[in-house]
């Protein structure tokens, strides 16, 4: 299996089933939402407002509720610079002993969120690789992958059957690590290639495999490999690389989450990907100007059309 981690037990456990609650109606949040309903469990969603939501999934017409407080479970797939708000606005509506799982894209997010917490209430993060596009009322899968999670507290640690086996169905295959920091660096690695480029150049992810963009890509992974390394999670240039440009050519047809994010005039994760790589650097005094470039480059584009 993926080194550092272990496949999900099959449910010999007498752990009850958790109620689930999905946050917001994004493409990743909806395609779990829909694996769990499919599956038997009831997921409610968390909006800004009460709604009913229909959609169309592989074929079935699915209808979710808004979620109702107690909050026993909930997947928390928002943007990374989302999540303080959203763990903070739901504090007041979890159970002592509510599981929350992190889900996004850069790094950054959990030192935040960890103290919003009771010691009893626990947190975990899910890092995964498949790929969902909303269109109107339906959600396509347009990526199947796999995904690992990783408790990052004590109270999480005491839930990993329950919370994986529902996680194993909405988003897995499912791998369970001990840490899940090593994850996050390689997809760190995946993020800060595809999502600056593609969103500079209005591009899929494929053009990226044009040989103008080679040097650059290795550029930038270089100075990445060398943050993680400091951080204590080495990262070898040459193996990143092989994996970024399998990433882009399993995912050429797809535009990435920042290129959708520009060209909709979004707020992009940028501080989460390339910033965090810079915010590192400056802890160890490595230097890393193509990846600060990258982050000037995406927040003045931002600028222009975010306030
Ligand atoms: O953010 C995204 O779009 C995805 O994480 C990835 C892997 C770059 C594929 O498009």
């Amino acid at each position: 299996f993926l080194p550092g981690s272990r496949p999900v037990a099959q449910n010999t456990s007498t752990q009850p089933a958790l109620s689930w609650n999905i946050v917001g109606r994004g493409a990743i949040g909806l395609l779990a939402a829909s694996r769990l309903q499919l599956a038997g469990y009831k997921p409610g969603l968390w909006l800004h407002q009460p709604a009913i939501v229909d959609i169309q999934f592989q074929q079935q017409p699915l209808q979710f509720l808004s979620a109702t407080p107690p909050l026993q479970a909930v997947l928390i797939p928002v943007k990374s610079y989302a999540v303080f708000d959203a763990v903070k606005t739901l504090q007041p509506f979890l159970t002592e002993d509510a599981q929350l799982v992190l889900s996004h894209n850069g790094m950054g997010t959990i030192p935040e969120v960890l103290p919003l917490l009771l010691p009893t209430q626990g947190l975990w993060f899910l890092t995964t690789t498949h790929g969902a596009l909303k269109q109107q009322d339906a959600i396509l899968h347009t990526g199947n992958g796999h995904s690992v999670l990783a408790p990052l507290n004590a109270a999480a640690s005491r839930h990993t059957t329950a919370v994986a086996q529902a996680m194993d169905i909405a988003l897995g295959p499912l791998a369970v690590a001990a840490d899940i920091e090593p994850f996050l660096w390689q997809k760190l690695a995946i993020n800060a290639v595809i999502n600056p480029l593609t969103a500079l150049h209005n591009c899929k992810n494929g053009a990226l495999a044009q040989p103008q963009y080679q040097q650059q890509i290795k550029a930038i992974l270089h100075e990445v490999c060398q943050v993680a390394t400091a951080a204590g999670y080495p990262l070898q240039p040459a193996l990143v690389q092989q994996n970024v440009m399998q990433v882009i050519e399993r995912t050429a047809e797809n535009f990435s989450s920042m290129q959708q994010d520009v060209v909709h005039q979004r707020r992009t994760e940028t501080n989460a990907i390339s910033g965090f790589i810079v915010a590192q650097a400056a802890r160890f005094n490595i230097a890393v100007p193509h990846n600060s470039q990258l982050q000037q480059q995406l927040l003045q584009l931002q600028q222009r059309y975010c306030r």
